[in-house]
């Protein structure tokens, strides 16, 4: 029997819909909408065209939301096996809106650890998430066809749902596609860093 040593193991999580997703959304939705009456424009950063709120780092809303997720991130605490009490602090957010065409050019969320995208609206035939494998190693070996073990990919694409939650590491450089639709998509993005300072 081969049993598998875990090595460099990627830290990357999905929830395919939160618990509570619908006050999720309530309260972030009411984020975006406050946000858009404060900036109509928005911020141009991996996005072309949408709507980008700017990073945000605390809203009484957000911290509703940030109570919701609370028990993905123990489980994520648990999953890398964080020491006892060093903990995981979202570190700014931000909320996009994008019509069926838009879409974000490959793109890394530097000065955290992990990044995250909480879906609170996903249409039917939305743009999917892809990521690019990090180790560059791994596809040059041009066995994409002989193997589904993602491994030897060079990409790999997530259809999610409304409610659906990604956690991945920052370092893991990901877009946005085109959906099929012109129906809106949106999302809040997050960052998170492990704090050291032992509480
Ligand atoms: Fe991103």
């Amino acid at each position: 029997m081969l049993n598998r040593i875990p090595a460099f193991d990627y830290p990357f999580y999905y929830v395919e819909q939160i618990e509570n997703y619908k006050d999720a959304n309530k309260y972030l939705l009411e984020i975006l909408r406050q946000k858009k009456i404060e900036d109509p424009i928005g911020r141009n950063v991996s996005n072309r065209g949408g709507y980008q709120t700017s990073h945000f780092w605390s809203h009484e809303l957000f911290h509703e939301f940030g109570k919701i997720i609370k028990p993905y991130i123990e489980e994520l605490k648990k999953e890398i096996r964080l020491k006892d009490g060093i903990q995981i602090d979202v570190d700014g957010a931000w909320i996009n809106e994008n019509k069926g065409f838009n879409f974000n050019v490959p793109h890394l969320h530097p000065k955290c650890h992990f990044a995250a995208v909480y879906y609170i609206k996903f249409p039917k035939n939305g743009g999917a998430i892809g990521f690019q494998n990090p180790n560059k190693a791994a596809s040059m070996f041009g066995l994409m066809d002989a193997t589904d073990c993602s491994h030897f990919r060079h990409d790999l694409d997530i259809v999610p749902k409304t409610g659906s939650l990604l956690i991945f590491p920052s370092y893991f450089e990901h877009y946005v596609l085109q959906g099929d639709n012109i129906d809106t998509r949106i999302t809040c993005a997050f960052n998170m860093k492990i704090n050291e300072d032992e509480s």
